[in-house]
C-alpha cells in the first residue's frame, strides 16, 4: 500500500525563459522527448499502487493529460494558492489512511539508475514502516546553498540543516558526514501528520481545516490563506527526532537552475566550445567570442544570455517580468 505523492507546485522560475507559468519545467519535453513529470510517474510505477498529484489549477490539465497515458487510478488535490510543501504534503496525508506509506517526490528532478533507485526505495519503506520519516541523501559535490544538508552517521540522522550559507556549506563538504537532501521523502501518512502537529501546529490545524472543506479535491482559497507558508524541511525535518536517511547512489539532479542544467547537459554530451560556452534550444550556428562559461537560451519568444555562475539571478528577472505583466 505505497502511495506515490507527486508535488507539482512550482513554476521553475529560475529556468525562465525555458520554463514559465503556462509551461513549468516538469512539463517540458526537454529530455528524450518525455517530460520530467512523465518520467517521475514511470520511475515509481512498479512500486506504487496509488498516485496523488498535488498541484495548482494551471498545472492540473497538464498533469491530467500525462496521467491519462497511464492505466492507474490517481487522485488530484488542487491548491487554490501555493502554501509550500508542509501543507501540500499534509493534504496528501489527510487524503490517505494513517498506515499508508507515502513516497513524496517532486515532479521535476532527473533520476537515473532505476535499479539502485528501486533498492533505495525498498530500504526506505522498511524504515517508514518502523515509524521513521525517511530522507534520501545524495553525496554532495559542491557547497550548494540551495539544498538541505543531512548530517549523518550510518542511517541515523544527527541533524538536518536547510539551505546553509556558503561558509557553512563549505565546512559541511570538508567534514564529509553530510548528504544533500534529495527532496524525496518516505513515511506513514499518520506519522507525518503527528510530527507536523507537534512541530508546526499552525500548519497542521489550518491545513486540516482546508482539507475538511475540499470539494472533489479542490481546496478553498480564503481558508488556504490561513496556512503559514513553510517547507517540510524547515517545518518538520529540521526539528523531528525520528528522521532516517537512505543513501541515494542513483544519479540525481534537481535541474533547479541553469547551472545544474548546464552540468547535466554537458555531462550528457551537449556541444560545448573551448571556453565552455553552450547554447540551449537552438540548432542555429552560435559563436561566442571573448566570453567564458556562458549559456545562451533560445526560445520562440525570448532570448537570454547569462554567465553560468549568475544562474540564481534568473529568478529576479522572472519576478520583474511578472510584476510588469
Ligand atoms: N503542490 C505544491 N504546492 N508543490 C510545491 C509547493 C506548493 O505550495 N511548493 C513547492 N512545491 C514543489 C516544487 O514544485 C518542487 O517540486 C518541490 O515541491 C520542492 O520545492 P522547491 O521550492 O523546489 O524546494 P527547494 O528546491 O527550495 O528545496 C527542496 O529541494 C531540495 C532538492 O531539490 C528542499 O527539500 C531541499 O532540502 C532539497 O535539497
Ligand atoms: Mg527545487
Amino acid at each position: 500500500n505505497l502511495t506515490h505523492v507527486i508535488l507539482t507546485g512550482g513554476v521553475g522560475s529560475r529556468l525562465w525563459p525555458l520554463s514559465r507559468k503556462t509551461l513549468p519545467k516538469q512539463y517540458l519535453e526537454l529530455f528524450d522527448g518525455e517530460s520530467l513529470f512523465e518520467k517521475t510517474v514511470n520511475r515509481n510505477q512498479v512500486i506504487s499502487n496509488k498516485i496523488i498529484v498535488v498541484g495548482n489549477i494551471e498545472n492540473y490539465k497538464m498533469s491530467n493529460a500525462i496521467m491519462s497515458k497511464f492505466n492507474k487510478s490517481f487522485t488530484h488535490i488542487i491548491e487554490a494558492v501555493p502554501r509550500n510543501t508542509a501543507a501540500a504534503i499534509a493534504f496528501a496525508a489527510f487524503a490517505s489512511k494513517p498506515e499508508d506509506i507515502l513516497l513524496i517526490t517532486p515532479s521535476d528532478h532527473v533520476i537515473e539508475g532505476n535499479d539502485i533507485y528501486g533498492a533505495a526505495l525498498e530500504q526506505a519503506i522498511i524504515l517508514a514502516n518502523q515509524d521513521y520519516l525517511v530522507t534520501f541523501g545524495i553525496k554532495p559535490t559542491k557547497p550548494e546553498t540551495g539544498y538541505g544538508y543531512i548530517e549523518f552517521e550510518h542511517e541515523n540522522v544527527i541533524a538536518f540543516h536547510e539551505k546553509p550559507d556558503f561558509e557553512t556549506a563549505t565546512a559541511y563538504l570538508q567534514n564529509g558526514n553530510y548528504f544533500w537532501n534529495s527532496g524525496l521523502f518516505c513515511f506513514k501518512a499518520g506519522k507525518f501528520l503527528e510530527e507536523l502537529e507537534k512541530q508546526e501546529p499552525e500548519v497542521y490545524w489550518a491545513s486540516k481545516a482546508v482539507w475538511e472543506r475540499n470539494q472533489d479535491g479542490f481546496l478553498n482559497y480564503e481558508l488556504s490563506l490561513n496556512i503559514p507558508s513553510i517547507s517540510i524541511d524547515y517545518a518538520v525535518m529540521e526539528r523531528s527526532k525520528d528522521i532516517k536517511v537512505v543513501p541515494g547512489h542513483f544519479e540525481w539532479s534537481d535541474l533547479g537552475s541553469f547551472e545544474s542544467v548546464y552540468d547535466y547537459l554537458v555531462q550528457k554530451g551537449h556541444p560545448i566550445d573551448e571556453n565552455r560556452n553552450i547554447a540551449i534550444g537552438t540548432s542555429l550556428h552560435t559563436t561566442f567570442i571573448g566570453v567564458k562559461n556562458c549559456i545562451l537560451i533560445y526560445t520562440a519568444d525570448a532570448l537570454m544570455v547569462l554567465q553560468k555562475e549568475n544562474s540564481q539571478e534568473v529568478k529576479q528577472v522572472y519576478q520583474h517580468l511578472e510584476s510588469i505583466a
